[in-house]
């Protein structure tokens, strides 16, 4: 792959990856990757648009260098910092140190800890306009999409948008513009994963970012990584407006999810009278009990559960000193952010220790639910322990 010319000045100087099999350590590339990038030829010089991997460095300044020197580079622009496009910063900065880095602050706050040494930097901010060499450069954050420092830049002159990881996907190709593509099937696969699994957790910030695109006048989407958007933009854009809710569905006025496990039948009754409550208060309730035998099967259902409850509750009993390890499964498939404005507990009941309450609290806390009190039972309950226990319902209907 060598550069291309996009539109007069305007080239794709990426890196093409087709041996990328994962990324982020957990991410599956099926499909490969590019690390995409960009340089822009002005009168008064030239700008590069984001860096590349530290592994690509060096075709990423050979591209740079067919078609510049690098002195003539006056401008970085970084999208955001995470270090497939950071990575290679540090080399082009060795070539040119007086090139100006310009990012959100967030972004120039990384890459002060990403380089370690002074470089002049331009502190890009929401709806600012910087011009230069006849061009003018608007900012329009991207907050969240994926990273906190995310900062898209529109090329008014070209009707082109510079959008970070947004809007593209894990995807090698050596043609670089969608208009070429004709692996229509792997590229909306290659898309929609991408979404789930670095869009996904934001959802209301990728819907945020989508509007704000959709309002741009555009000839381009420069994406991150994968196809460059030269058609069909409104299209994938718009994706981004209702693709959230196929992964993470909106939350369903009233709807309880209760999961439990039972080995004995303690914890069963538990969830049984918590969820007969619940039900008679009118909230609709989602009951689901988990053994080693159905768990595969549940667990896409129990996830959506989840993402469309009010209010999530576990009900582990304790085995070795802990819950049962389905629940930490699901647990650990669920984005950090899934509780934010939404309620959880846990319950459960115990023959010796009783760790398996507190142990699926702190994991909630880690969701950012708003915890209540977990209740926990040491075999039958006597007269204090119903009173307790009707108290916790009553603190659930609260
Ligand atoms: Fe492609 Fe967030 O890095």
């Amino acid at each position: 792959m060598k550069v291309m010319e996009l539109s007069k000045d305007l080239y794709y100087v990426g890196v093409v990856d087709h041996a990328l099999k994962v990324f982020d350590v957990a991410i599956l590339t099926k499909y490969g990757t590019s690390y995409n990038s960009y340089l822009l030829k002005t009168k008064d010089g030239v700008v590069v648009f984001e860096g590349s991997k530290e592994k690509t460095e060096k075709e990423y300044l050979e591209h740079i260098a067919s078609l510049t020197d690098f002195k003539d580079i006056k401008y970085l622009f970084v999208t955001h910092t995470e270090p497939d496009h950071s990575g290679a910063i540090k080399a082009l900065l060795e070539k040119n140190p007086d090139i100006t880095i310009v990012a959100s602050q967030g972004a120039l706050i990384n890459l002060d800890h990403i380089l370690r040494h002074d470089f002049k930097k331009h502190v890009a901010r929401e709806g600012e306009v910087l011009e230069f060499g006849g061009y003018h450069f608007r900012f329009v954050s991207g907050i969240m999409l994926h990273w906190p420092d995310v900062m898209f830049t529109y090329i008014e002159e070209k009707k082109a948008l510079v959008s970070c990881d947004a809007f593209g996907c894990h995807y090698a190709f050596d043609d670089i513009l969608l208009s070429k593509l004709t692996d229509e099937e792997g590229y909306i696969d290659a898309f929609r994963y991408y979404y789930e699994k670095i869009m996904g957790p934001f959802p209301s910030y990728a819907k945020k970012a989508a509007e704000k695109v959709l309002a741009l006048d555009l000839d381009f989407v420069l994406t991150g990584h994968g196809p460059v958007l030269d058609c069909r933009i409104k299209e994938r854009a718009s994706e981004y407006l209702t693709i959230g809710e196929k992964f993470f569905p909106s939350v369903v006025k009233g709807q309880v999810t209760i999961v439990y496990g039972s080995a004995y039948g303690y914890t069963r009754d538990l969830a049984k009278t918590i969820a007969e409550a619940l039900s008679k208060a009118g909230k609709t309730v989602k009951l689901y009990e988990i053994d080693a035998l159905n768990y595969a099967d549940l667990k896409p259902e129990i996830l959506t559960s989840i993402y469309k409850s009010e209010m999530t509750l576990l009900g582990s009993p304790t085995i070795a000193g802990d819950a049962i390890g389905l629940f930490y499964d699901f647990l650990c498939a669920l984005p950090s952010t899934v509780g934010t404005g939404r309620k959880a507990s846990a319950f459960g009941d115990y023959g010796w220790s009783g760790e398996a309450v507190p142990n699926l609290t702190v994991r909630l806390k880690q969701l950012h639910f708003n915890v209540l009190e977990g209740f926990k039972a040491n075999f039958a309950l006597d007269e204090a322990g119903k009173k307790a226990f009707e108290g916790y319902i009553s603190t659930l209907l609260g």
